[in-house]
Formats: structure tokens, C-alpha cells, sequence
């Protein structure tokens, strides 16, 4: 297993280019089971161990799926039904193809995704809709089996108790191609979901309301293949942010988009950075002198749980105490032990992190946990005094591309040791 030596404590001064979001490109890969004829063609597409697991994933189903220098080509139609335990069990996101397959196959197997460090993730969400939808199915031997009645599912009106982002996106999938109109209430409104509706849309679905908590659906026969631009990672865009505002110096990101990150610049401004920001770039800079700031995650406009450990990070050597309610995962402050073996003074209570700020962080060997602990103890590293070693950088390599490149590029002193 990969590992990374960091020498903390180089301020990071560059150009930083983020890449197409893993979490909208997941979603829109899978809708490669849906395409009736053509090519669905996927640009802006991360080159990430996930979009690699996801490739595998659609082959093993009987789509042809390629990526080649970060442009995905998805055609061909589904000829099996079943997403096996030994590629779901390494991506959560494999769940993804449950909608897809049902509604253009009529059946569906797809193993449990189960827990993972951050918490006990089920899927009953995703379930109860398709079931809305006329779906039956049955939980056996770890895998969900599914089938659509004989004639397809059925438009349905679907009011999620939560709001779940891949239960959203199972649903909108599934709905494309059902009969009649499917009406979402309580939608997630995360800018992947817009990506996702806006794929399908070209592709000649008729989704409209994406972006809001009403999602309106109206299932047509066929869907063909499009050309469409992955959206820019707003959580590595924000990573990044974040490792800008904790070394000092002077970050420019470009090709992202700063309005999916009103709520990180609300708190970056607040804690004393200076954010800057076009249509597409964002500028950060900061003389690391940071005031602590107290944060709730939530749902999207809300401040994301995906940068929650990143901020926490910020917050560890801010001048004075702060506090962080994680509400959307139940086990989300894995990293808060690593962070306490490099100097952070926190104190867990339940969702609660209470933060007194310290005046430096120490150099030590870490382990990642998590894909964004990881990141969070990678931005630790740069700050902290002498050298950190973060094992376990598979994490990493499920959703940041080319890394240690990146920052290497800002003046960061990061070597990848391979074993
Ligand atoms: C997606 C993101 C992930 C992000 C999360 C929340 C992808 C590939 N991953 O994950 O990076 O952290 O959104 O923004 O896009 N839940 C249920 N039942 C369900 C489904 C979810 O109880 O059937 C719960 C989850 O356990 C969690 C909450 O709902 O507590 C939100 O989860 P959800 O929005 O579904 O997250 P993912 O789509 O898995």
C-alpha cells in the first residue's frame, strides 16, 4: 500500500486546476446502461480509482467502457443483471446502477453496499422508491434482487422521509424511462444532481426542477447517447481552498465553480481568509493567522460533510475554540484522533467536535480512514513542523487526481513511497 512523506510547514504558491467531480461523474456513467443507440461521451472525466471501479462495474453488465485521457465512451446494452459483491464492496457508489438496470433490463441484482468507516449508510431510501415505482424486491443472501412488472415501473409520486443524494439519483435514472410522470418530493439539491439531470435531459429525458426539493420526471420510451462536460469538483476545489488558507502563501484554482461553494467562502471570509473569485477561478490567500469559526454540515446549500474534516484541520490551529456538528454521517471524525497525535485539541461528544485552537501542529505518521479524513490529515501535514508519513492513500486515490502533483506544483514537499 501507497504512501505519502510530507515535509510540513512550505507555504503552497500556484495554479491549482481542479478536475470534473467524482461525484457527478459517478452517476453520470451509470446512465451508460440507459442509452438505446449512440454513444454517451463524458468530458472533464477524473481519472480516480473510483471512475476506474465504475468502468469495471459497467463491463462486468455487458456495456462498453473506456476512458482515455479523461474522456469516457459509454456504449452497447446492458446483457447481465447483477452487480457483484467483489467490485461493490470497494465503491458504496456502485448502488448507482440499481435504477438504470431495473428500469431498461426489468431486473436487477445488486450485492448490499453495507457500512464503511463513516457510518452505517443504508439503503432503504432507494429501495421503498423503486418499490413505489411497482419494483418487488427481495433482500437475499446479501444482494438486492429487483424486478420491474411486465409492462416497466411506473411513474409515482415519491416523498423521501430524507434527503438522500443517491436515492435522488437512483430515482431520476429509473424514472427516465418509466411509464408516465414521477414526482420527487424532498430531492436532494446538490449541484450533481443538476449535472446528472442535465446528462439525461440531452440525452432526451424530461427531467425538470433539478436543483430543487421537487424533481418532476416524465418517462420517455428511449434514451440516446450526447456529449456532456462533468461539472468541476467543488470538494476538491474546496480541499484545495482550505490547504491555501492553512499554509499561507497565495492559491489560484481554476476551471472550478465558486458558486457550489458560497458556504465554504461564507466561513473561509469569516475565519480570516481573503477569497477572491470570477466566473470560474478562485484566489486564497492568507498569512495563516486564522479566527475560529464554528460550522453545522447539512444538506446542499448547506456547508458540505465532505469538507467537514478538511475545516476541522483549519480550525485545529485557529486562535481560540470552535465547534463542528457533523448531522448527515453518525461516525464522521475518524481523523480526530490522527489530527490529536499531531497536537489538535479536540474533544468528541457524540456529532459534536469542540476545537480548542493550538499554536502548531507536530510532523507524525498517520493513517487515513476515510477518503476526506485523508485529505484532512494530507493538509495537516502541510502545516504541521517536520515530516508526516499518511498511510493507506488508497483513500486519496478513490477521488483526488494526480494529487501530490498538484500540490507538488504549489511548492509542496510530498513524495509518493509505492510498496
Ligand atoms: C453522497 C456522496 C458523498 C456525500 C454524501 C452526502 C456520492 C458518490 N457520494 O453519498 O460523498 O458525503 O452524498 O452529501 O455522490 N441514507 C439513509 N438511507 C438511504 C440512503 C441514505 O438513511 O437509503 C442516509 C445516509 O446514511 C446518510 C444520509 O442519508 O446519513 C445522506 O446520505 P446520501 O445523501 O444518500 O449519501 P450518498 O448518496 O451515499
Amino acid at each position: 500500500m501507497d504512501s505519502l512523506k510530507i515535509i510540513g510547514g512550505k507555504t503552497l504558491n500556484g495554479r491549482i486546476k481542479i478536475s470534473g467531480a467524482k461525484n457527478a461523474a459517478l452517476p453520470l456513467m451509470a446512465c451508460g446502461l440507459l442509452i438505446n443507440k449512440g454513444n454517451l461521451e463524458l468530458s472533464s472525466m477524473p481519472n480516480l480509482a473510483d471512475t476506474k471501479f465504475m468502468c469495471i462495474l459497467l463491463e462486468s453488465l455487458g456495456i462498453k467502457a473506456k476512458i482515455i485521457n479523461n474522456i469516457a465512451h459509454f456504449s452497447g446494452n446492458p446483457s447481465k443483471h447483477v452487480a457483484k459483491y467483489d467490485i461493490v464492496r470497494k465503491m458504496r457508489a456502485s448502488i448507482l446502477v440499481l435504477g438504470p438496470l431495473l428500469t431498461r433490463v426489468g431486473i436487477a441484482k445488486v450485492s448490499l453496499p453495507g457500512g464503511c468507516s463513516i457510518g452505517t449508510r443504508p439503503v432503504d431510501l432507494h429501495i421503498q422508491a423503486l418499490e413505489r415505482m411497482g419494483a418487488t424486491i427481495n433482500l437475499f443472501n446479501g444482494y438486492i434482487e429487483a424486478k420491474a412488472p411486465r409492462n416497466g415501473l411506473q411513474g409515482a409520486e415519491i416523498k423521501f422521509p430524507k434527503i438522500s443524494v443517491g436515492a435522488t439519483e437512483n430515482i431520476i435514472m429509473a424514472a427516465s424511462l418509466a411509464n408516465g410522470r414521477t414526482k420527487i418530493h424532498n430531492a436532494a439539491k446538490e449541484p450533481e444532481i443538476i449535472d446528472l439531470a442535465n446528462c439525461l435531459n440531452s440525452m432526451g429525458a424530461q427531467i425538470s426542477g433539478a436543483g430543487t426539493s421537487e424533481v418532476i420526471i416524465k418517462g420517455v420510451k428511449c434514451l440516446n447517447g450526447c456529449k456532456h462536460t462533468v461539472i468541476p469538483d467543488r470538494i476538491e476545489a474546496g480541499s484545495f481552498a482550505i490547504a491555501g488558507a492553512i499554509t499561507g502563501g497565495e492559491l489560484e484554482l481554476i476551471n472550478c465553480e465558486p458558486r457550489h461553494l458560497l458556504s465554504l467562502s461564507e466561513y473561509l471570509i469569516k475565519a480570516g481568509v481573503n477569497w477572491k473569485n470570477t466566473d470560474k477561478t478562485i484566489t486564497i490567500s492568507s498569512n495563516g493567522n486564522l479566527n475560529p469559526v464554528s460550522i453545522t454540515t447539512s444538506e446542499y446549500p448547506g456547508f458540505p460533510t465532505d469538507l467537514q474534516a478538511q475545516f476541522m484541520t483549519l480550525m485545529s490551529i485557529a486562535n481560540g475554540n470552535s465547534k463542528i456538528v457533523e448531522t448527515i454521517f453518525e461516525n464522521r471524525f475518524m481523523h480526530v484522533p490522527e489530527l490529536a497525535r499531531m497536537g489538535a485539541n479536540i474533544n468528541l461528544n457524540g456529532r459534536t467536535a469542540n476545537i480548542s485552537g493550538v499554536q502548531s501542529l507536530n510532523g507524525a505518521r498517520l493513517m487515513a480512514t476515510d477518503l476526506r479524513a485523508s485529505i484532512s490529515l494530507i493538509i495537516a501535514a502541510l502545516r504541521a513542523e517536520g515530516e508526516s508519513v499518511v498511510s493507506r492513500i488508497y483513500h486519496l486515490d478513490r477521488g483526488y487526481e494526480k494529487i501530490e502533483q498538484k500540490l507538488i506544483n504549489c511548492g509542496a514537499d510530498i513524495e509518493r513511497i509505492r510498496e
